[in-house]
């Protein structure tokens, strides 16, 4: 049976995560088939309904690839549905938290109002942390008494398939604080990598400008989005082209990341803005969950 149940990391039993969009759901998801207790709360229920019924397809597509019979397939869904509780309610969802992951959306006065009201909330000792993709951990931290048990801890889309966790530490975040999450990280199956609090941390602040100079070059006319698509994937093995990956992100979440880096970084041009995606977003066109961004998916399922 190849179904993990443990999660070896002894300090961390219970999870709370802010948020249940496309990462805090598979941030729930992750860490309960880990075999640790989560409480996922959004403000809306209509939202954490959602969210569960999202972990339940994405466990069952696990479970079919895993060995076992369909009994023992059925059963580690139900089991790991079974670790994880809703609540629209914050406080209460963190109130008994060893670790809290915030995975709202990005708003800094939105995030430094939820971690006030997770900081009066929240046990003594537990960890506090953010899955900002762009937003300076210092700046969100701004209101927090006790500093050193914050941290990041940065996902990839999609969460339950992507390896990689980025943990990232402010200035203030604690040797144990910062110990504890590679810890998480670890015992939830990434692969962790180190990162000070600095833009888009590794993978973020190398790919947005990335996608920005490939919707440049066809800006320019030197080259056709398919054939942009089709060079990345065949001449630098990438799953996705720039194109087909801006609009997996959302290209409201790639100008949100780019608008907030031009604004506090005006004279650097790696994070100029760029007309045509600024066009595409004022239309609505965000790419796979509007069913329209830079390519149409009006006929395909994929979401
Ligand atoms: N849950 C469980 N399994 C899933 C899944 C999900 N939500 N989504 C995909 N899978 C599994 C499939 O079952 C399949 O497994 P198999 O190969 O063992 O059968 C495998 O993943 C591949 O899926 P598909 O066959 O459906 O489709 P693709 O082969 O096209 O892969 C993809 C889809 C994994 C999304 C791949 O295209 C990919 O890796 N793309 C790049 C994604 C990426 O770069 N993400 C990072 C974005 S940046 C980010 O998130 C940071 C943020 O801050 C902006």
């Amino acid at each position: 049976m190849m179904f993990t149940t443990k999660c070896a990391i002894q300090n961390i039993r219970n999870v709370a995560i802010v948020g249940s969009g496309l990462m805090g759901s598979g941030i729930a998801q992750v860490s309960a088939s880990s075999g640790l207790n989560v409480v996922l709360s959004d403000v809306k229920q209509d939202s954490l309904d959602k969210a569960m019924k999202s972990i339940s397809k994405s466990l069952t597509r696990i479970a079919k690839k895993q060995n076992g019979s369909d009994k023992e397939k059925a059963d580690y869904v139900t089991l790991t549905l079974s670790r994880i509780k809703t609540s629209t309610n914050v406080s209460t969802a963190v109130t008994d938290a060893d670790l809290v992951i915030e995975a709202a959306i990005e708003n800094i006065e939105l995030k430094r109002g939820l971690f006030a009201q997770i900081e009066q909330s929240a046990k003594k000792g537990a960890i506090l942390t953010t899955n900002t993709s762009s937003l300076s951990l210092e700046d969100i931290a701004k209101g927090l008494d006790d500093k050193t048990r914050f941290g990041g801890l940065h996902f990839f889309n999609p969460v339950p398939v992507m390896k990689l966790l980025e943990v990232i530490r402010s200035d203030h975040t604690s040797d144990e604080t910062f110990a504890t999450l590679i810890k998480y990280g670890t015992a939830i199956g990434k692969t962790t990598v180190a990162c000070k609090d600095s833009p888009g941390f590794i993978v973020n602040r190398l790919l947005i400008p990335y996608l920005f100079q490939a919707i440049k070059m066809y800006e320019r006319e030197d080259a056709s989005m398919t054939d942009i698509d089709a060079a990345m994937k065949l001449g630098a093995s990438h799953p996705m082209g720039p194109f087909e990956l801006a609009d997996y992100v959302g290209l409201d979440t790639c100008k949100f990341i780019m608008d907030g880096w031009s604004a506090k970084y005006p004279d650097n041009p790696a994070f100029a803005a760029s007309p045509l995606l600024d066009a595409l977003v004022a239309e609505g066109k965000l790419g796979r969950k509007t069913k329209e961004g830079f390519y149409s998916y009006k006929n395909t399922n994929k979401q």
